[in-house]
């Protein structure tokens, strides 16, 4: 038996709010291909957080990098935010800074780190992303220097 996908992606829809619990109202959508009727619940009181751990970052060794989760939305307020290592050099150093959402690193050797960003919401709500940084040698770091050429034609 054939189940459309919009079938499939409102139950998962459904599902996951009533998963999430506190659910208030409910609305009911015709689904005018499979002919069927579809109960969408929303109102969730307090939404989860959205994490967001920056863009990623290419730098030198012995450059210090400062990792910001301050993009992370959330409805009501973030608690608390952790970063952990998820991979590269576990020599690196992380230390906290006075901004809540913010993380220092420094004695970073070439290679390439991955660290992950956990925000949770005064609800007890969390949610995760990742950032890379790239850590080059000197050499490779002077051969991505380029240069700019910015003037307008003479005519
Ligand atoms: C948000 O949470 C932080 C950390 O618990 C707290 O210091 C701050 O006062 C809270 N802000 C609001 C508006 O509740
Ligand atoms: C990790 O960093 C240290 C310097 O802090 C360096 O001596 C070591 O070789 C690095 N390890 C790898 C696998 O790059």
């Amino acid at each position: 038996m054939a189940v459309c996908l919009r079938c499939r992606v409102l139950a998962l829809l459904v599902l996951a709010l009533l998963v999430h619990g506190s659910v208030q109202s409910c609305a009911e959508f015709r689904d005018g291909q499979a002919g069927g009727v579809v109960t969408l619940c929303s109102g969730n009181e307090d939404k989860p957080p959205i994490a967001d751990a920056g863009a990623d970052v290419v730098t030198r060794a012995g450059e210090v990098v400062m990792l910001n989760g301050i993009e992370s939305w959330d409805d009501k307020n973030i608690t608390k935010y952790e970063w952990t290592l998820n991979s590269g050099n576990q020599s690196v150093r992380m230390e906290k800074t006075h901004f809540v959402d913010q993380c220092r690193l420094s004695n970073l050797y070439p290679g390439v780190y991955r660290f992950r960003l956990l925000v949770t919401d005064s609800a007890g709500q969390s949610d995760t992303a990742s950032v890379t940084v790239l850590v080059l040698t000197q050499e490779q770091a002077e051969g991505h220097t380029s240069s700019v050429r910015c003037e307008r034609n003479q005519d």
